[in-house]
């Protein structure tokens, strides 16, 4: 079965696409099956990050029903190992999914056979982004050290879970909880944790399963755009917070530092990892693609990373 990895994180330009290409690239060469999926429907850009020309087959040809089977929108990218399916075409046809489109998707990606599969999702939390986010218990937070983009990914893990506690409890359910929760603490805002007490206390055996539920995630972080200045600890304390205010277990993977170089390769239009292997930046990716494959610490032999 395929690892599922969604890559999002609430906020825009923190480097969702960059780090799923350039991790796509490293899973490959470390010598994994890797499918890209383009999911960012109305801004999709992650073919450029590994310099490829806008491929004419895509997600649209699925939607529209020219391909049967999604694994026929699939494109070669020129690195061994690794496909990507596009969804440029997408934009103009089906920025806002249907439901039975998005569920459509999600189960045909489930069926796909590669070892790892990255989701590389829009910004923003719009249902679109949330569902295709948890149509897998692995997903993954890339944000930078900014504190908007802090910011911006707790708030997107919140309304993640408030999406997830809504599919499970069902819309009227939850809409009724949360109704008596908000006239019993007065308050404006809800807190997950506070919610789901507050489920507890009423109804234990409910809150017990809607615990486990949530306890089903593993979800990892990355921080981009990583500067010396920046306080090295950072991305271990979000996830310290993050273990200890939700319900699901949070693994900090790694830093990934800032390197001018990366506009370089998009304007040059190069695979930036291949181009510049031997950077701070490549060594952090690197590093992430084996935690993330639970891949032995070996070199990855010269001669695929000339690829
Ligand atoms: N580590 C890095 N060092 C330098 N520049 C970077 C780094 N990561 C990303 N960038 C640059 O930041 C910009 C935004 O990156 P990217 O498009 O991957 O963000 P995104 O999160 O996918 O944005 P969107 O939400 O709009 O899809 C790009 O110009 C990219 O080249
Ligand atoms: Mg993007």
């Amino acid at each position: 079965m395929s690892h599922i990895y969604t890559i999002g994180g609430g906020k825009g330009g923190v480097g969702k696409s960059f780090i799923t290409a350039n991790l796509g690239v490293m899973c490959a060469k470390l010598g994994y099956r890797v499918l890209l999926v383009d999911l960012d429907l109305g801004g999709s850009n992650l073919h450029t990050f590994l310099a490829l020309k806008n491929p004419q087959v895509g997600l649209h040809d699925f939607l529209s029903k020219r391909c049967r089977s999604l694994g026929d929108t699939a494109s070669p990218t020129g690195i061994p190992n690794l496909s990507i399916i596009c969804s440029t075409h997408c934009s103009l046809e089906v920025p806002n999914l249907f439901h039975a489109q998005k569920l459509k998707i999600i189960r045909a990606i489930k069926e796909l056979p590669y070892d790892y599969i990255l989701l590389d999702l829009g910004a923003g939390t719009n249902f679109n982004t949330l569902d295709f986010f948890l149509s897998s218990d692995e997903g993954m937070f890339v944000f930078t050290p900014e504190p908007t983009s802090v910011e911006n990914t707790l708030r997107f893990i919140k309304a993640l879970y408030y999406r997830r506690l809504k599919q499970i409890l069902k819309q009227r359910a939850f809409k009724e909880i949360v109704g008596e929760f908000m006239d019993q603490s007065g308050g404006s805002s809800i807190k997950v944790s506070e919610l789901m007490e507050f489920i507890m206390t009423n109804n234990r055996t409910r809150g017990e399963l809607l615990q486990a539920r949530l306890r089903d995630f593993d979800f990892k972080m990355v921080l981009n755009q990583y500067r010396k200045q920046v306080d090295p600890a950072l991305g271990q304390k979000i996830e310290k917070v993050c273990n200890k205010h939700f319900y699901s277990k949070f693994q900090f993977l790694g830093n990934v530092s800032y390197d001018e170089r990366v506009h370089d390769a998009i304007f040059s239009r190069k695979i930036y990892i291949t181009k510049y292997p031997y950077t701070h930046t490549a060594t952090d990716i690197q590093n992430i693609a084996k935690k993330l494959t639970k891949s032995p610490s070996r070199a990855i032999p010269a001669a695929t990373q000339q690829a």
